[in-house]
Protein backbone atom coordinates (compact mmCIF):
# COMPACT_ATOMS: atom_id res chain seq x y z
CA UNK A 1 0.00 0.00 0.00
CA UNK A 2 2.66 2.16 1.05
CA UNK A 3 4.72 1.15 -1.88
CA UNK A 4 1.75 1.98 -4.18
CA UNK A 5 1.37 5.43 -2.55
CA UNK A 6 4.97 6.65 -2.92
CA UNK A 7 4.75 5.84 -6.54
CA UNK A 8 1.36 7.73 -7.26
CA UNK A 9 3.17 10.78 -5.39
CA UNK A 10 6.30 10.47 -7.47
CA UNK A 11 4.34 10.15 -10.52
CA UNK A 12 2.23 13.26 -9.68
CA UNK A 13 5.56 15.05 -9.09
CA UNK A 14 6.55 14.29 -12.49
CA UNK A 15 3.59 15.13 -14.12
CA UNK A 16 3.95 18.38 -12.06
CA UNK A 17 7.50 19.13 -13.30
CA UNK A 18 6.03 18.35 -16.97
CA UNK A 19 3.18 20.62 -16.45
CA UNK A 20 5.79 23.25 -15.20
CA UNK A 21 8.15 22.85 -18.15
CA UNK A 22 4.92 23.09 -20.72
CA UNK A 23 4.16 26.19 -18.88
CA UNK A 24 7.56 27.54 -19.28
CA UNK A 25 7.28 26.55 -22.72
CA UNK A 26 3.84 28.16 -23.66
CA UNK A 27 5.14 31.12 -21.70
CA UNK A 28 8.09 31.51 -23.54
CA UNK A 29 6.55 30.94 -27.41
CA UNK A 30 3.94 33.97 -26.05
CA UNK A 31 7.09 35.76 -24.90
CA UNK A 32 8.51 35.46 -28.22
CA UNK A 33 5.18 35.70 -29.92
CA UNK A 34 4.91 38.95 -28.53
CA UNK A 35 8.46 40.19 -28.77
CA UNK A 36 8.34 38.92 -32.78
CA UNK A 37 4.85 40.57 -33.39
CA UNK A 38 6.12 43.77 -31.40
CA UNK A 39 9.65 44.10 -33.41
CA UNK A 40 7.83 43.55 -36.40
CA UNK A 41 5.23 46.20 -35.33
CA UNK A 42 8.33 48.29 -34.59
CA UNK A 43 9.82 47.38 -37.95
CA UNK A 44 6.58 48.22 -40.04
CA UNK A 45 6.33 51.82 -38.14
CA UNK A 46 10.00 52.23 -38.99
CA UNK A 47 9.83 51.17 -42.85
CA UNK A 48 6.83 53.13 -43.15
CA UNK A 49 8.22 55.93 -41.25
CA UNK A 50 11.57 55.97 -43.16
CA UNK A 51 9.55 55.32 -46.66
CA UNK A 52 7.29 58.93 -46.13
CA UNK A 53 10.17 60.90 -44.68
CA UNK A 54 12.13 59.79 -47.93
CA UNK A 55 9.19 60.49 -50.30
CA UNK A 56 8.58 63.87 -48.25
CA UNK A 57 11.88 65.38 -48.14
CA UNK A 58 13.17 63.87 -51.07
CA UNK A 59 10.49 66.10 -52.95
CA UNK A 60 10.37 69.36 -51.08
CA UNK A 61 11.65 72.46 -52.49
CA UNK A 62 11.93 74.22 -48.43
CA UNK A 63 13.83 71.36 -46.53
CA UNK A 64 13.54 73.04 -43.21
CA UNK A 65 10.23 73.30 -43.44
CA UNK A 66 9.56 69.92 -44.42
CA UNK A 67 11.98 68.41 -41.63
CA UNK A 68 9.91 70.66 -39.17
CA UNK A 69 6.73 69.03 -40.05
CA UNK A 70 8.10 65.82 -39.87
CA UNK A 71 9.44 66.91 -36.25
CA UNK A 72 5.79 67.72 -35.59
CA UNK A 73 4.30 64.62 -36.57
CA UNK A 74 6.77 62.41 -34.54
CA UNK A 75 6.59 64.76 -31.35
CA UNK A 76 2.97 64.33 -31.57
CA UNK A 77 3.28 60.40 -32.35
CA UNK A 78 5.78 60.08 -29.44
CA UNK A 79 4.48 62.44 -26.97
CA UNK A 80 7.47 64.04 -26.60
CA UNK A 81 7.92 68.04 -25.08
CA UNK A 82 10.20 69.20 -27.60
CA UNK A 83 12.66 67.91 -30.64
CA UNK A 84 15.42 69.71 -32.71
CA UNK A 85 17.23 68.63 -35.07
CA UNK A 86 20.85 71.06 -35.50
CA UNK A 87 23.44 70.92 -38.11
CA UNK A 88 26.82 71.34 -38.04
CA UNK A 89 28.08 75.16 -39.83
CA UNK A 90 31.47 74.69 -41.07
CA UNK A 91 31.85 78.58 -41.57
CA UNK A 92 32.00 79.12 -37.57
CA UNK A 93 32.14 75.60 -36.49
CA UNK A 94 28.74 75.58 -34.37
CA UNK A 95 25.99 73.86 -33.82
CA UNK A 96 22.56 75.63 -34.93
CA UNK A 97 18.90 74.60 -35.17
CA UNK A 98 17.84 74.15 -38.45
CA UNK A 99 14.09 72.44 -37.66
CA UNK A 100 12.70 72.18 -34.28
CA UNK A 101 8.96 71.36 -32.50
CA UNK A 102 7.68 72.77 -29.33
CA UNK A 103 11.07 74.92 -28.19
CA UNK A 104 11.18 78.32 -27.25
CA UNK A 105 12.26 80.89 -30.07
CA UNK A 106 15.22 81.98 -27.07
CA UNK A 107 15.92 77.77 -27.33
CA UNK A 108 16.20 77.97 -31.13
CA UNK A 109 18.46 80.35 -31.29
CA UNK A 110 21.27 78.89 -28.93
CA UNK A 111 24.08 77.65 -30.63
CA UNK A 112 26.91 75.45 -29.51
CA UNK A 113 30.76 74.34 -30.26
CA UNK A 114 31.78 70.67 -30.53
CA UNK A 115 32.04 69.55 -26.81
CA UNK A 116 29.78 71.35 -25.77
CA UNK A 117 26.56 70.91 -23.89
CA UNK A 118 24.98 67.85 -24.08
CA UNK A 119 24.58 68.42 -28.43
CA UNK A 120 28.52 69.22 -28.63
CA UNK A 121 29.36 66.41 -26.40
CA UNK A 122 26.82 63.89 -29.10
CA UNK A 123 28.63 65.39 -31.59
CA UNK A 124 32.10 64.83 -30.91
CA UNK A 125 31.48 61.98 -29.91
CA UNK A 126 29.34 60.55 -31.91
CA UNK A 127 27.91 58.75 -29.48
CA UNK A 128 23.87 58.52 -28.56
CA UNK A 129 23.16 60.02 -24.80
CA UNK A 130 19.68 59.26 -23.26
CA UNK A 131 19.55 60.88 -19.68
CA UNK A 132 16.60 59.33 -17.77
CA UNK A 133 16.01 62.63 -15.52
CA UNK A 134 18.43 65.62 -16.34
CA UNK A 135 18.49 66.71 -12.96
CA UNK A 136 21.98 68.23 -12.24
CA UNK A 137 23.57 67.29 -14.81
CA UNK A 138 26.81 68.88 -15.54
CA UNK A 139 26.77 68.59 -19.55
CA UNK A 140 23.53 71.40 -19.21
CA UNK A 141 25.22 74.05 -17.30
CA UNK A 142 27.39 75.06 -20.34
CA UNK A 143 24.15 75.56 -22.31
CA UNK A 144 23.42 79.57 -23.26
CA UNK A 145 19.63 79.76 -21.96
CA UNK A 146 17.42 78.75 -18.76
CA UNK A 147 17.53 75.12 -18.45
CA UNK A 148 15.23 74.72 -15.63
CA UNK A 149 12.17 73.41 -17.43
CA UNK A 150 14.35 70.00 -17.93
CA UNK A 151 15.18 69.13 -14.87
CA UNK A 152 12.11 66.36 -14.27
CA UNK A 153 12.52 65.39 -17.76
CA UNK A 154 14.28 62.93 -20.01
CA UNK A 155 16.63 64.08 -22.62
CA UNK A 156 17.55 62.19 -25.76
CA UNK A 157 20.87 63.03 -28.23
CA UNK A 158 21.33 61.36 -31.45
CA UNK A 159 24.46 61.82 -33.73
CA UNK A 160 23.27 62.84 -37.27
CA UNK A 161 25.59 60.52 -39.65
CA UNK A 162 25.99 60.21 -42.94
CA UNK A 163 28.27 57.59 -43.89
CA UNK A 164 31.33 58.54 -40.97
CA UNK A 165 30.63 61.81 -41.50
CA UNK A 166 28.59 63.43 -38.36
CA UNK A 167 26.57 66.37 -39.88
CA UNK A 168 24.77 67.47 -36.64
CA UNK A 169 22.22 66.03 -33.68
CA UNK A 170 18.73 65.21 -33.00
CA UNK A 171 17.34 66.19 -29.31
CA UNK A 172 14.20 65.02 -27.91
CA UNK A 173 12.69 65.77 -24.51
CA UNK A 174 9.90 63.99 -22.60
CA UNK A 175 8.75 63.28 -19.21
CA UNK A 176 9.69 60.18 -20.12
CA UNK A 177 11.64 58.78 -23.34
CA UNK A 178 11.90 55.28 -23.22
CA UNK A 179 14.91 52.73 -24.77
CA UNK A 180 11.69 51.91 -27.75
CA UNK A 181 11.96 55.64 -28.35
CA UNK A 182 15.18 56.19 -28.38
CA UNK A 183 15.36 53.55 -31.03
CA UNK A 184 12.94 54.45 -33.03
CA UNK A 185 14.58 58.36 -33.13
CA UNK A 186 17.56 57.00 -34.09
CA UNK A 187 16.19 55.33 -36.70
CA UNK A 188 14.96 58.60 -37.72
CA UNK A 189 18.63 59.63 -37.81
CA UNK A 190 19.56 57.38 -39.65
CA UNK A 191 17.07 58.21 -42.58
CA UNK A 192 17.17 61.87 -42.37
CA UNK A 193 20.81 62.52 -42.42
CA UNK A 194 22.11 61.27 -45.45
CA UNK A 195 18.58 63.50 -47.09
CA UNK A 196 19.26 66.22 -45.38
CA UNK A 197 23.19 66.07 -46.55
CA UNK A 198 21.53 65.47 -50.16
CA UNK A 199 19.58 68.12 -50.18
CA UNK A 200 22.51 70.50 -48.32
CA UNK A 201 25.03 69.41 -51.29
CA UNK A 202 22.25 70.33 -53.93
CA UNK A 203 21.55 73.67 -52.08
CA UNK A 204 25.15 74.53 -52.26
CA UNK A 205 25.63 73.54 -55.95
CA UNK A 206 21.87 75.55 -56.78
CA UNK A 207 23.87 78.87 -54.80
CA UNK A 208 26.72 78.46 -56.96
CA UNK A 209 25.07 78.31 -60.27
CA UNK A 210 22.24 81.66 -59.06
CA UNK A 211 25.80 83.30 -57.97
CA UNK A 212 27.13 82.62 -61.38
CA UNK A 213 24.18 83.77 -63.22
CA UNK A 214 24.43 86.79 -60.78
CA UNK A 215 27.81 87.57 -61.78
CA UNK A 216 27.23 87.48 -65.00
CA UNK A 217 23.78 89.76 -65.09
CA UNK A 218 25.55 92.36 -62.63
CA UNK A 219 28.46 92.60 -65.06
CA UNK A 220 25.90 92.81 -68.41
CA UNK A 221 24.01 95.79 -66.83
CA UNK A 222 27.86 97.24 -65.31
CA UNK A 223 28.24 97.45 -69.15
CA UNK A 224 26.06 100.71 -69.36
CA UNK A 225 26.21 103.30 -66.66
CA UNK A 226 22.74 103.18 -66.79
CA UNK A 227 21.69 100.03 -66.25
CA UNK A 228 24.57 99.22 -63.45
CA UNK A 229 23.55 98.36 -60.15
CA UNK A 230 19.64 97.65 -61.60
CA UNK A 231 18.72 94.61 -60.64
CA UNK A 232 20.67 94.81 -57.16
CA UNK A 233 18.34 97.95 -56.51
CA UNK A 234 14.76 95.84 -57.73
CA UNK A 235 15.87 93.48 -55.02
CA UNK A 236 16.22 95.53 -52.37
CA UNK A 237 13.36 97.75 -52.99
CA UNK A 238 11.44 93.86 -53.67
CA UNK A 239 12.01 92.97 -50.09
CA UNK A 240 11.38 95.97 -48.63
CA UNK A 241 7.47 95.47 -50.20
CA UNK A 242 7.53 91.70 -48.81
CA UNK A 243 8.24 92.80 -45.31
CA UNK A 244 5.58 95.69 -45.79
CA UNK A 245 3.07 93.15 -46.77
CA UNK A 246 4.42 90.20 -44.36
CA UNK A 247 5.67 87.65 -47.56
CA UNK A 248 6.67 84.15 -46.14
CA UNK A 249 10.28 83.14 -45.97
CA UNK A 250 9.67 80.96 -49.20
CA UNK A 251 8.27 83.93 -50.72
CA UNK A 252 10.81 85.91 -49.92
CA UNK A 253 13.52 83.64 -51.74
CA UNK A 254 11.56 83.21 -54.61
CA UNK A 255 11.20 87.22 -54.84
CA UNK A 256 15.07 87.34 -54.14
CA UNK A 257 15.93 85.00 -56.76
CA UNK A 258 13.22 86.44 -59.19
CA UNK A 259 14.11 90.04 -58.63
CA UNK A 260 17.64 89.82 -59.06
CA UNK A 261 16.81 87.78 -62.54
CA UNK A 262 14.16 89.75 -64.07
CA UNK A 263 15.77 90.97 -66.22
CA UNK A 264 18.24 87.90 -67.12
CA UNK A 265 17.08 87.60 -71.03
CA UNK A 266 18.80 90.74 -71.42
CA UNK A 267 22.35 88.82 -71.24
CA UNK A 268 21.96 87.33 -74.89
CA UNK A 269 20.61 91.27 -76.25
CA UNK A 270 24.18 92.53 -74.87
CA UNK A 271 24.77 94.89 -77.82
CA UNK A 272 21.42 96.79 -77.20
CA UNK A 273 21.85 96.91 -73.64
CA UNK A 274 25.04 98.84 -73.56
CA UNK A 275 24.47 101.19 -76.28
CA UNK A 276 24.93 104.37 -74.09
CA UNK A 277 22.58 106.49 -75.95
CA UNK A 278 18.52 106.71 -76.96
CA UNK A 279 17.50 103.14 -78.93
CA UNK A 280 15.56 102.75 -82.30
CA UNK A 281 12.20 101.64 -82.94
CA UNK A 282 13.49 98.32 -84.18
CA UNK A 283 15.90 98.42 -81.03
CA UNK A 284 12.96 98.99 -78.42
CA UNK A 285 11.11 96.01 -80.13
CA UNK A 286 14.04 93.32 -79.80
CA UNK A 287 14.33 94.91 -76.12
CA UNK A 288 11.17 94.26 -75.31
CA UNK A 289 11.69 90.56 -75.88
CA UNK A 290 13.75 90.35 -72.91
CA UNK A 291 10.77 88.56 -70.54
CA UNK A 292 10.83 85.51 -72.96
CA UNK A 293 14.50 85.51 -73.54
CA UNK A 294 14.62 85.27 -69.51
CA UNK A 295 12.04 82.73 -69.43
CA UNK A 296 13.91 80.88 -71.94
CA UNK A 297 16.63 80.58 -70.10
CA UNK A 298 15.76 80.12 -66.74
CA UNK A 299 13.58 77.50 -67.82
CA UNK A 300 16.88 75.46 -68.22
CA UNK A 301 17.37 75.33 -64.56
CA UNK A 302 14.80 73.38 -62.30
CA UNK A 303 15.53 75.17 -59.41
CA UNK A 304 14.58 78.71 -60.87
CA UNK A 305 11.65 77.29 -62.62
CA UNK A 306 9.52 78.96 -59.93
CA UNK A 307 10.72 82.81 -60.70
CA UNK A 308 9.61 82.32 -64.32
CA UNK A 309 6.36 84.11 -63.98
CA UNK A 310 8.62 87.11 -62.15
CA UNK A 311 10.73 87.20 -64.98
CA UNK A 312 8.60 86.41 -67.84
CA UNK A 313 5.54 88.38 -66.67
CA UNK A 314 7.77 91.73 -64.89
CA UNK A 315 6.27 94.43 -67.37
CA UNK A 316 2.16 93.28 -67.38
CA UNK A 317 0.05 95.72 -66.12
CA UNK A 318 -3.69 95.05 -64.49
CA UNK A 319 -4.55 97.67 -67.33
CA UNK A 320 -4.04 94.57 -69.47
CA UNK A 321 -1.92 96.69 -71.80
CA UNK A 322 1.61 95.88 -70.65
CA UNK A 323 3.77 92.96 -72.39
CA UNK A 324 4.60 89.77 -73.49
CA UNK A 325 0.78 88.43 -72.59
CA UNK A 326 -0.97 91.23 -71.53
CA UNK A 327 -2.35 89.86 -68.50
CA UNK A 328 -4.79 91.49 -66.58
CA UNK A 329 -5.03 92.84 -62.88
CA UNK A 330 -5.34 89.81 -60.46
CA UNK A 331 -4.26 87.85 -63.37
CA UNK A 332 -1.13 88.90 -62.23
CA UNK A 333 0.60 87.04 -59.17
CA UNK A 334 1.26 89.21 -56.10
CA UNK A 335 5.14 88.45 -56.57
CA UNK A 336 5.37 89.63 -60.06
CA UNK A 337 3.51 92.76 -59.36
CA UNK A 338 6.01 93.47 -56.02
CA UNK A 339 8.86 93.08 -58.95
CA UNK A 340 6.88 95.49 -61.36
CA UNK A 341 6.47 98.20 -58.45
CA UNK A 342 10.09 97.72 -57.47
CA UNK A 343 11.38 98.03 -61.37
CA UNK A 344 9.68 101.06 -62.08
CA UNK A 345 10.56 102.89 -58.58
CA UNK A 346 14.71 101.79 -60.02
CA UNK A 347 13.54 103.52 -63.18
CA UNK A 348 12.07 106.25 -62.23
CA UNK A 349 14.84 107.03 -59.58
CA UNK A 350 17.93 106.72 -61.83
CA UNK A 351 19.54 108.87 -64.87
CA UNK A 352 18.51 107.91 -68.05
CA UNK A 353 20.28 108.80 -71.33
CA UNK A 354 17.02 110.88 -72.49
CA UNK A 355 16.60 112.48 -68.45
CA UNK A 356 17.77 112.93 -65.25
CA UNK A 357 16.53 110.98 -62.52
CA UNK A 358 13.09 112.16 -60.73
CA UNK A 359 12.84 113.00 -57.21
CA UNK A 360 11.50 110.98 -54.52
CA UNK A 361 8.13 112.97 -54.41
CA UNK A 362 7.95 112.82 -58.47
CA UNK A 363 8.23 108.70 -58.39
CA UNK A 364 5.59 108.38 -55.59
CA UNK A 365 3.05 110.79 -57.74
CA UNK A 366 3.73 108.80 -60.60
CA UNK A 367 3.00 105.16 -58.80
CA UNK A 368 -0.04 107.10 -56.92
CA UNK A 369 -1.11 108.24 -60.80
CA UNK A 370 -0.64 105.29 -61.92
CA UNK A 371 -2.03 102.73 -59.52
CA UNK A 372 -4.55 100.16 -60.67
CA UNK A 373 -3.94 100.97 -63.97
CA UNK A 374 -0.27 100.17 -64.95
CA UNK A 375 0.65 99.00 -60.49
CA UNK A 376 -1.43 97.01 -58.18
CA UNK A 377 -3.02 99.20 -56.44
CA UNK A 378 -2.71 97.48 -52.56
CA UNK A 379 0.69 97.14 -52.95
CA UNK A 380 1.56 100.59 -54.35
CA UNK A 381 0.02 102.17 -51.00
CA UNK A 382 2.15 99.52 -48.62
CA UNK A 383 5.22 100.72 -50.96
CA UNK A 384 5.00 104.47 -50.18
CA UNK A 385 2.65 104.56 -46.84
CA UNK A 386 6.29 105.88 -44.69
CA UNK A 387 7.84 108.48 -46.54
CA UNK A 388 10.48 108.97 -44.22
CA UNK A 389 11.25 105.14 -44.55
CA UNK A 390 11.41 105.72 -48.41
CA UNK A 391 12.94 108.15 -47.91
CA UNK A 392 16.19 106.28 -46.55
CA UNK A 393 15.85 103.25 -48.22
CA UNK A 394 16.30 105.31 -51.05
CA UNK A 395 19.55 107.01 -50.46
CA UNK A 396 20.76 103.93 -48.66
CA UNK A 397 20.20 101.32 -51.82
CA UNK A 398 21.50 104.04 -54.09
CA UNK A 399 24.56 103.96 -51.99
CA UNK A 400 24.72 100.10 -51.08
CA UNK A 401 24.49 99.30 -54.96
CA UNK A 402 27.81 101.09 -56.03
CA UNK A 403 29.81 99.74 -53.80
CA UNK A 404 28.39 96.48 -52.91
CA UNK A 405 27.59 95.71 -56.48
CA UNK A 406 31.43 96.49 -57.78
CA UNK A 407 32.10 93.79 -54.85
CA UNK A 408 30.05 91.59 -55.67
CA UNK A 409 30.72 91.08 -59.46
CA UNK A 410 33.93 90.12 -58.36
CA UNK A 411 35.50 93.44 -60.81
CA UNK A 412 37.04 95.29 -58.07
CA UNK A 413 39.03 98.75 -59.06
FE1 LIG B 1 12.63 94.33 -67.63
FE1 LIG C 1 14.28 95.95 -64.87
Amino acid sequence: MKRGKSRLEEELKLAKKRVDSLKQEVLYKTISNEKLENQIEELKKNLGMQFEIVSKIGSSPDLARTTGNILRQVRKKMRLDEIAILLFEPNDGRLRHFASYGLSKKKTRATFAPGDGISGIVFQTKKRCLIERVGRDPRFKRWEVDTEDYLDKAFLSIPLKEEKRIIGVVNASAQHISVDYANSLTVLAKTIAPMISLQQMKKHQEDAYFETIRRIMDFTEALNPYTFGHSYRVYQYSLHIADKLKCSPRERDLLGRGSRLHDVGKIAIMDIVKKPGLLSKSELKIMREHPLLGEQFVRGFEFLKDTVPIIKHHHERPSGKGYPWGLEGSKIPRLVSIVSIADAFDAMTSDRPYRERSSLDYAISELKKYRGYQFNEGIVEAFIENYHELEILLKDVKRKSKATDLNDSGFTS
